[in-house]
């Protein structure tokens, strides 16, 4: 059935709609962003803001907007960061190819690719499982602890550092330029004045560090990603030098704070349902479905962005080529047309390969579909099968856990909790 036609000509001006916006888009009210989404979705398919940005509310247009090739991620960078210009761009942003599309999309995805295989992702399963347990017994002999500090940023990053081949020394300077690229994710109007230069100087840090680790790889290689790619950049028709360390940067940020934020929240989840925990104790073939129902409701990447590269009408509007759209994930994610029962948490929701439910959008649609979403999924996986082997009680010590401010990537600054031995 066609959408009806909206008139967007002028933004909305319902009040509820503006604090709605307000709420969802801002900085504030980041623990619970699904209820201003809920009153978005149930007024429309389709919202103005007052800076005149398109919202998307319903699974059906946002999943349309990310699988086909009439929407480009590459036209709309400065919709979400109007203050780089094109001459501080290469410098504020490096252009991965996460904003690009074919063929240059294609060729880089292409390369990365091989490093992300089923093969090497399976191969990894042990280095995270032993991981894993190390930090979870770390955290049972401390008894109460912060879990978004000792579990879910070290996991994620150690994976991520080794398999790039980031040296131990240099985790805690990559950890504080990754929160600070993650934060400077979000619309530049929303950002304070000291997370746009912490966004800049995060930037300059990564790529003179990843240059500088690139020319020890190039003369010792190893097993690593970073050596690989540097020997693909030595034939220069394939790889640029400015390509490749957006390349790294991108994969390493996109990697470690998203599956850090998945950790908090979707524990948070989970100890707030802790029924859902006594069911995967009881049928633990329950465990590897989990993570993406987890992710369904509480996705890391909340919203992103699209240009129309021809003229398309989507929830009855009009869009002219080179227009942007707001995609809402997270709102698109519990539209109960898409999802029976959406705002349950129900870890059996994507357990019957004869019967799945809906793809989620958390990991994307289509061309920029997240490379790193097995790695992810398994990080996730590894870590509830641990706790409910080793973890007797869980008991979560905060009922409120402050989350950071991100928009686009959500998550949570802590969580406090108390584990038992089991
Ligand atoms: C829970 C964890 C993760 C989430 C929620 C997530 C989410 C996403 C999303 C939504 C996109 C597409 C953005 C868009 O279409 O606008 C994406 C792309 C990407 N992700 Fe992930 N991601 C996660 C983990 C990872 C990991 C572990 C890696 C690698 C180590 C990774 C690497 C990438 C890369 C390289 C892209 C760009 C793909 C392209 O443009 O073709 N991600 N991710």
């Amino acid at each position: 059935m066609a959408a009806p036609h909206v008139n967007t000509a002028v933004a909305d001006q319902d009040p509820a709609i503006l604090t709605a916006m307000a709420q969802l888009l801002g900085p504030d009210g980041r623990s619970d962003p699904y209820t201003p989404a809920r009153v978005l979705r149930e007024a429309g398919p389709i919202h103005l803001t007052p800076i005149g940005h398109h919202l998307l509310t319903r699974y059906e247009d946002c999943a349309a907007v990310l699988s086909t090739t009439a929407w480009s991620h590459a036209e709309e960078a400065g919709m979400m960061h109007p203050t780089v210009s094109p001459e501080n761009a290469a410098e504020e942003l490096p252009t991965s190819f996460l904003w690009m599309e074919p063929p240059d999309h294609t060729r880089l995805r292409n390369l990365v690719t091989k490093g992300f295989t089923p093969r090497m992702v399976t191969r990894l399963r042990p280095r995270i499982e032993e991981l894993t347990e190390q930090l979870v017994d770390t955290a049972l002999a401390a008894g109460e602890f912060d879990l978004v500090e000792l579990i879910a940023y070290p996991l994620p990053l150690i994976i991520a550092c080794e398999l790039i081949g980031v040296p131990k020394e240099a985790y805690g300077q990559v950890h504080q330029w990754s929160q600070d690229l993650a934060r400077g994710f979000d619309h530049d109007y929303t950002l304070p004045e000291e997370s746009l230069k912490a966004r800049s100087a995060a930037s300059r840090g990564f790529m003179g560090y990843f240059r500088e680790l690139l020319n020890e790889r190039r003369a010792d290689p190893t097993d690593d990603l970073l050596s690989v790619l540097s020997l693909v950049e030595d034939r220069g028709d394939v790889l640029t030098e400015q390509e490749l360390l957006a390349t790294c940067i991108t994969t390493f940020v996109a990697g470690h704070e998203t599956t850090a934020n998945l950790i908090g929240t979707g524990m948070l989840r989970l100890l707030r349902n802790p029924e859902q925990l006594d069911l995967m104790r009881a049928r633990p073939e329950l465990i590897a479905a989990a993570p993406d129902e987890l992710l369904r409701l509480e996705p890391s990447v909340q919203i992103t962005t699209r240009a129309a590269t021809r003229p398309i009408t989507v929830a009855g509007h009009d869009f002219e080529p080179g227009e942007g759209v707001v995609v809402l994930i997270n709102s698109a994610n519990h539209d109960p047309a898409a999802f029976p029962d959406p705002d349950r948490t129900d870890v059996t929701r994507y357990s019957d390969p004869m019967n799945p439910a809906k793809k989620h959008l958390g990991f994307s649609l289509g061309i920029h579909y997240c490379l790193g979403a097995p790695l992810a999924l398994l990080e996730m996986e590894i870590l509830i099968e641990v706790l409910l082997r080793k973890v007797g009680a869980m008991e979560l010590l905060s009922e409120n856990p402050p989350f950071k401010p991100n928009v686009v990537i959500r998550g949570l600054e802590s969580l406090r909790v108390g584990f038992k031995p089991a």
